[in-house]
């Protein structure tokens, strides 16, 4: 079972209150980056659909969680997982899982590489 597997199902966004993305460009396209691997168009995504979908839940840009050659990177907030390689394309799942809090089935979709998961 997953450090996600908790009772975070409040329908809030998994029971966190902030979707911390990075929005980060490193040296334009030389060199790897949230920002030059979608993370611009995933923001647009994310500021045009949270608001309805997720009243509850903040977007939060941020520049750089030390994850640049794996993002786009979200960190879910307080203290949640980081969610790897989402795109503007994954948005209608994500809030899907967010509001269902499925937050298995967001950490089996996005693998943080960095970590091992469970199961
Ligand atoms: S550029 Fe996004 S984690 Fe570093």
């Amino acid at each position: 079972m997953s450090e996600a597997a908790n009772d975070r199902t409040d329908g809030s966004g998994g029971g966190y209150d902030r979707l911390r993305l990075c929005v980060n460009f490193r040296a334009g396209d030389i060199l790897p980056s949230c920002g030059a691997r979608g993370a611009k168009e995933l923001a647009a995504a994310l500021q045009e659909k949270m608001p309805d979908a997720l009243p509850e839940m903040r977007l939060e840009s941020v520049h750089c969680l030390g994850r640049c050659h794996i993002g786009p990177t979200i960190r879910l907030s307080p203290s949640g997982p980081f969610l790897q390689g989402v795109q503007a394309e994954d948005v209608d799942f994500l809030i899907e899982k967010l509001k269902a809090g499925d937050l298995d089935a967001l950490l089996e979709a996005f693998p943080d590489p960095t970590k091992e998961q469970a199961g």
